[in-house]
Parts: C-alpha cells; structure tokens; sequence
C-alpha cells in the first residue's frame, strides 16, 4: 500500500557530495536502535499517546455516534481552528472527499453537508464564508487543545453571535466543542452549558491530532470513511515501529532527510503528484516546521536547527518551481508522493489538427502525470539532486491514513537525531503574548507604525 524508493537520494544515483553513502546510513544504525528503543520505552509508559490513536475503538465508537446524532440535520459544517485545529482535516478531506464537493448538489453529496474549514481571522475569508451560509442549517466544530487560542476564540465568538442572532437560546444546537478532556476555556464552558463537546486524548498535541476527533468528527460528517482511515494506519503501525531502520519507512525516511541536512541540503520539498494529495504537503510542512524547527537541544544547548519544509505539486510546479530545483542552489531534498493508481481514467483523443500532439493519443491523462513525475525525478537526479518518493498503491482512506502515520513517525525519529523536543512549540509563544499587548494597549499604535 506504501512504498519509499529512496535509490536518488543515495550516493550511487546522486554523486558523493550530496548523495548519501551505505556507509553514512550504516554508521547511523547504532543511534537509530537508541533511539527505537527509547521511543518504544516511552510509548510503553503511556508518554506517547498518539501511536495508539489508529486502534483506539472507544474513540471511534464516540466520534461515529456523534456524527450520527448530527447527520442530515445540517447543511453545512464549519471548522473553527488553527493550525493542527484545521490542516489535518483540510488535507484527509482534499484527499478522500469529492474534488469539489462544496459545489455538488446534496444529493450528488450523499446527502453530506458542505464541509468549511475556517483556519484564519481574516474578515474577508470568514466574512466570505458566513455570506454562504444560513444559521439555521450550519454547524460549528469549535476546535481548540488549549481551548485559549486567539483566532479559534474570535472566530467562536463571531458564529456565534451570528447563530445567536437569528436562533435565539438555541444558538448551542449549533456548536460542537472539541477540546481537551479536562482543561481550558473550551472545556469550562461545555461542562457549565452542556454544550456537545467531544474529548481530544490527553498528551496529543494539535499537529499529532488528525487521528482524534479533531479531524475525525469534521471528516465523519463530511462522509468519509473515517474507520477505513484509521484502519490504514492500524496497518501500517507494525512496518512504523519496526526496529530495522532498512525496514521501517519512517525511521528510514528520517534518517535519509536527517543525513541530507548534515550535507547542507536543507530545505526539504514536498512535492505530491495528485490534486488529491496536495494539502498532505500543507498539513507535513506544518508538522515538519513546527516540531523540529528549534533553538535548543534536549541538552538545553543553543543550537538553532531545523529543515525548512516547502510544499509543490505535481505537474503544476513544473512550470514554477523546478526550475530552481534543477539549477539552483543544491540545498534541497525533494520528496515526491505518488499513486500508482488515480482511480480515474481520462483518454486523451485524438486531435487531428494539432500533430505536435498525436504521440498524447490514446494516453491516459494519468499516465501522463506519472510519466512527468517519473522524468523530473529523473532530470534531477541528472543534476545530482537528492530525491525520493513515496508511491501509494492508490489514493484512498487506507493509504491516507498510513501515510499520516508514516509521517507522524518519521517526525518524532527525526526529533530525536536532531536532538530536540518535536513535541512542544516555544518559538511561537512570544508572538501570541505580543499580540495579546497590542490588542490591549497598542493596537493603535501598531496600525500608524509607531513603536512600544
Ligand atoms: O501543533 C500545534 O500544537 C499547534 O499548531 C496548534 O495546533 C495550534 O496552535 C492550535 O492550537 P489549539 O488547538 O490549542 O487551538
């Protein structure tokens, strides 16, 4: 169902300066079984809650009964969240919902609501979608670990005023709080108003989330197969807890983008072919940027590391920016994703006044799009740059889900080779307080460009 090919990213394929040598890899084995087997130890004693996520059935159980209590009553869902709040549900849903299934007519939804995720406080973005929308058939995920996130909390406040406005006391029909089991603003207020709320496992953190109803409820209602979902990655957790490095993909491609930034390639590109897959990239550019971008070691040393994630698509960024893939400068690695099978065959015709293009006739559209993803591999090994990819057997809610996992892993290994904590965020809380004075005493002097 999931392969890595890594042959491109190896010193035979790329070059001895940037490529990576059996050698390398071998030498980073005993550091690797350490590192497995704290993992394991740590998961053992409960400290790492999320590997358990995909074979949690009470958690399923609770999120399918909800979802069914809440099915054909709305006709619109909307996230409120941020960050791990939004992306993971943004990218299961890209990839397993129907292309455009807000523009389809309910019934060519299966009934399904239209499914919003509103991950910003821009007031044209949000004030855009509520003018979609009619209070009276729309739902809202109120979605927040810390239940204290700024743009979640305003983004709350404003539904529901909105709700409020036209439904009166029955304004909390409408809202769903999903939050922690025991603590935060969120919490406090679905135990005083009995508001429907459902509980984020504790020691999740947001980006480790989209395994628990943050992004199970939303996808739930949307019509995905959430239990297929977690089952793919059920399956894939024996191969991601592997203690052979050869053999365990996530540990492996870890290793791989680990070794690549010691050689200085330090930005590492995701690049899906699939429309589909397009916003894995988003959600593992904010898991990779987010849980290894750090100042300090777990030995409190400074040290200020991390690789910068960019996120492409295949065949668009072809046109853009493989141009400077190819012959700019060589610090990159690029990771594509790939299906082996689309699912949807479009011919391409014949089309007898343009010649130029008689050898596309006949052709799957698909086989196009694997034969570029195939050459732009290719070119860039020519170039000698590193690259791998991760063929999935097709694009469905098992291979989703093991993918999510894959990744998921593969970020906590790699934590630990770059020695820091891929679990917490403290870079982004000197923004958040910052904020917090300028609302309260300097918003004014913000917006004219004066300082303090
Ligand atoms: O990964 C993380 O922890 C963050 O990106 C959070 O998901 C984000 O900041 C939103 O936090 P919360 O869910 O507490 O509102």
């Amino acid at each position: 169902m999931l392969e890595l090919d890594y042959d491109n990213m190896l010193a035979t394929a790329v070059g001895e300066e940037y490529g990576i040598a059996p050698t390398e890899l071998a030498a980073l084995m005993p550091r690797c079984a350490r590192i497995h087997a704290d993992l394991m130890a740590r998961h053992a004693a409960g400290e790492l809650p999320f590997y358990d996520l995909p074979t949690d059935r009470a958690m399923l159980t609770t999120v399918q009964k909800l979802a069914d209590e809440l099915r054909g009553r709305f006709e619109n869902v909307v996230v409120l969240g941020i960050g791990g709040s939004a992306l993971g549900t943004t990218a299961a849903f890209r990839a397993l919902g129907a292309l455009h299934h807000n523009l389809l007519p309910r019934k060519k939804r299966g009934g399904a609501p239209r499914l919003f995720v509103q991950d910003n406080v821009d007031p044209a973005g949000f004030g855009a979608t509520l003018e979609l929308l009619e209070p009276h058939e729309t739902l809202f995920l109120v979605i927040s670990k810390s239940g204290a996130t700024v743009e979640t909390g305003s983004q709350f406040a404003i539904a529901r005023h909105w709700v409020e406005e036209r439904q009166g006391d029955a304004w909390q029909d409408h809202f769903v709080l999903i939050t922690d089991p025991e603590q935060g603003a969120l919490r406090r207020l679905a135990n005083d108003s009995g508001m429907r709320s459902c509980a984020i496992p504790s020691g999740v953190g947001g980006r480790f989330t989209v395994f628990t109803p943050v992004a199970l409820l939303p996808l739930a209602l949307a019509g995905v197969d959430i239990a297929a979902l977690l089952a793919g990655a059920a399956e894939f957790m024996t191969r991601a807890m592997d203690a052979d490095l050869l053999a365990n993909p996530a540990y492996l491609n870890g290793a791989l983008q680990y070794l690549a930034y010691q050689k200085g390639l330090r930005i590492s590109v995701m690049m899906p072919y699939s429309d589909r897959l397009r916003d894995v990239a988003d959600w593992y550019r904010q898991l990779w940027a987010e849980s290894l971008g750090k100042r300090m070691s777990l030995d409190g040393e400074d040290i200020f590391v991390g690789p910068t994630p960019v996120k492409a698509l295949g065949a668009t960024d072809q046109h853009s920016q493989v141009q400077l893939y190819m012959e700019g400068p060589c610090d990159k690695t690029v990771t594509f994703i790939a299906p082996r099978d689309y699912g949807v065959k479009v011919p391409i015709p014949a089309f007898a006044q343009l010649p130029e293009l008689a050898y596309l006739t006949g052709r799957g559209m698909d086989e196009l799009l694997r034969c570029e993803q195939q050459a732009t591999a290719q070119a860039l090994t020519r170039n000698h740059r590193p690259n791998c990819t991760i063929w999935l057997s097709e694009v469905s809610p098992r291979t989703v889900g093991a993918l999510f996992y894959l990744f998921e892993v593969q970020t906590l290994f790699a934590g630990a080779l770059f020695n820091v904590n891929p679990l917490d965020q403290p870079g982004v809380e000197l923004g958040k307080q910052l904020t917090k004075k300028l609302l309260l005493h300097g918003a004014a002097d913000a917006a004219t460009g004066s300082s303090d």
